[in-house]
């Protein structure tokens, strides 16, 4: 990839598309329009809070993340998205359960605004929701068609120069690559021939591509992860990403694992179980959605331990991954994670953590992260996967012939190192010699 030479200014307003408006993706529209108000502080977000240094420790030179590159400002920002449900984003923040009266109450006239498009969905990709408000259409090529009629429709009257999209929806059914997944040509026979390895979020992915939008998946589904797309989104000079936002659990599991590794602290192995109760806890609850968030979980250690590399201290790991639907918690999660590690000599110690967390507070800002990124990539001609986001992701994209990082500190490191480049600036290797001569 080469560097990019002219970034074009953030210009106009962002248009912010959501397939899928439920706990994460009204929790973040309500969240950006109180934090624009004054009423709120956009904590958890490094575009927004984060600063970035340039230069050698002496200058003192850490201006923000924000000032430094030109991102589009939150007073530009329109919203819009889909859903198998007509709730306008009010009433499903209120469902969600998410966020307290007084914050519902302040942005109640905004959210009622925003109304979700009819859905591209189809029951035996995501069991446990029966929808309403959804599109009709004899082909998966039609409906395609149909959101990519949406996406004109939504900039035309939103009036928008640019836009992206992030995937905020439930959980699919796990799906692998295909050979109906290869080329553009067989996707979209696929799609022309109801394919069935063909999801509904691929749908959006395609549509997204096809219209020079942006794409970048926050769940766990394969999506926009296939060769397919992969192609077309070069083709199209379009920036995509993704896999499964990076919020509890997995957030901690890339914290400590680096310390553990870092320090040559052997495992035997990690077990992490949840309860949840929101509407995402009720469609994991399915096996076949399950599946797919436990690949994407579990993959995390085996990439960041390397246990081929230390089979002494990482070859026998047992990892387990369980997550229990539990209504009375309903968004606000608890993460229970029993490590069990070994020492000098091989004795052996235990750790537990014991995580009460918000999911969609955890979410929001990656999905504002995520936008306002994603448009910069696009901005400065970057096209196809953005691995310099992978620190927003649990299960990131990757070249085909590379293995995922995981680490979330050489992630933040990455991502900052990419900003500089994007800028001509110096990279920072945290060599330091030359304060020593
Ligand atoms: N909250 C987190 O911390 C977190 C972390 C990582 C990933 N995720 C993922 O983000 C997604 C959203 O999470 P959430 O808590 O907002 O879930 P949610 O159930 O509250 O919202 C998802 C919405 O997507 C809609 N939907 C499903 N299929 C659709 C389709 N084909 N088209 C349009 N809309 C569709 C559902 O009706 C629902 O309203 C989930 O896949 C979840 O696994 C969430």
């Amino acid at each position: 990839m080469r560097r990019p030479v002219n970034i074009a200014p953030p210009k106009g307003k962002l248009g912010i598309l959501t397939p899928g408006m439920g706990a994460v993706s009204t929790t973040f529209m309500a969240g950006v329009e109180l934090v624009r108000r004054g009423e709120a502080v956009p904590v958890g977000s490094l575009t927004q809070m984060g600063t970035i240094r340039l230069g050698k420790r002496t200058e003192n030179k850490v201006p923000a993340i924000k000032e430094f590159v030109p991102l589009a400002k939150l007073s530009d920002l329109v919203f819009g998205g889909w859903d198998v449900f007509p709730d306008d984003a009010y009433v499903a923040a209120s469902k969600a359960g998410v966020l307290e009266a007084k914050h519902l109450d302040s942005a109640q006239k905004f959210l009622k605004n925003i109304k979700p498009m009819k859905a591209a969905f189809d029951q035996s990709y995501v069991k446990n929701l029966q929808g309403t408000h959804i599109k009709k259409g004899k082909t998966k090529f039609d409906l395609a068609e149909q959101i990519r009629q949406d996406i004109r429709e939504f900039k035309k009257k939103s009036k928008a120069d640019r836009l992206v999209m992030v995937w905020c929806g439930s959980t699919e059914v796990f799906l692998k690559p295909e050979d109906v997944h290869r080329d553009l040509q067989t996707f979209e026979k696929g799609m022309k021939t109801n394919h069935p390895s063909i999801a509904p979020s691929m749908l959006y992915a395609y549509a997204a591509i096809s219209e020079g939008v942006p794409f970048a998946n926050g769940a766990p589904n394969l999506t926009v992860d296939i060769p397919a797309l992969e192609d077309f989104a070069k083709t199209k000079n379009v920036p995509i990403g993704g896999k499964d936002f990076k919020t509890g659990q997995t957030l901690m599991k890339t914290v400590l694992a680096p310390g553990f590794k870092a320090r040559m602290l052997g495992m035997n192995g990690w077990f992490s179980t949840n309860i949840l109760g929101n509407r995402d806890g009720e469609v994991l609850d399915d096996p076949a959605s399950f599946k797919t968030k436990e690949e994407s979980k579990l993959g995390v250690l085996e990439y960041i331990l390397q246990p081929k590399l230390y089979p002494q201290l990482y070859g026998k790991i047992h990892h387990k991954v369980r997550i229990n639907y539990y209504p009375p918690r309903g968004d606000n999660k608890e993460g229970w994670d029993n490590i069990d590690i070994f020492g000098w000599l091989g004795y052996p110690m235990q750790i537990k953590v014991d995580f009460l967390c918000r999911d969609s507070i955890l979410a929001a800002p990656i999905v504002l992260d995520l936008a306002l990124f994603f448009d910069l990539a696009q901005r400065a001609g970057m096209r196809g996967i953005q691995e310099w986001l992978s620190f927003y992701f649990k299960s990131p994209m990757c070249a085909r012939e590379l293995y995922p990082e995981h680490d979330l500190f050489i992630q933040l490191m990455k991502l900052k190192n990419t900003l500089r480049w994007i800028m001509g600036e110096d990279l920072i290797t945290h060599l330091g010699a030359e304060y020593y001569d």
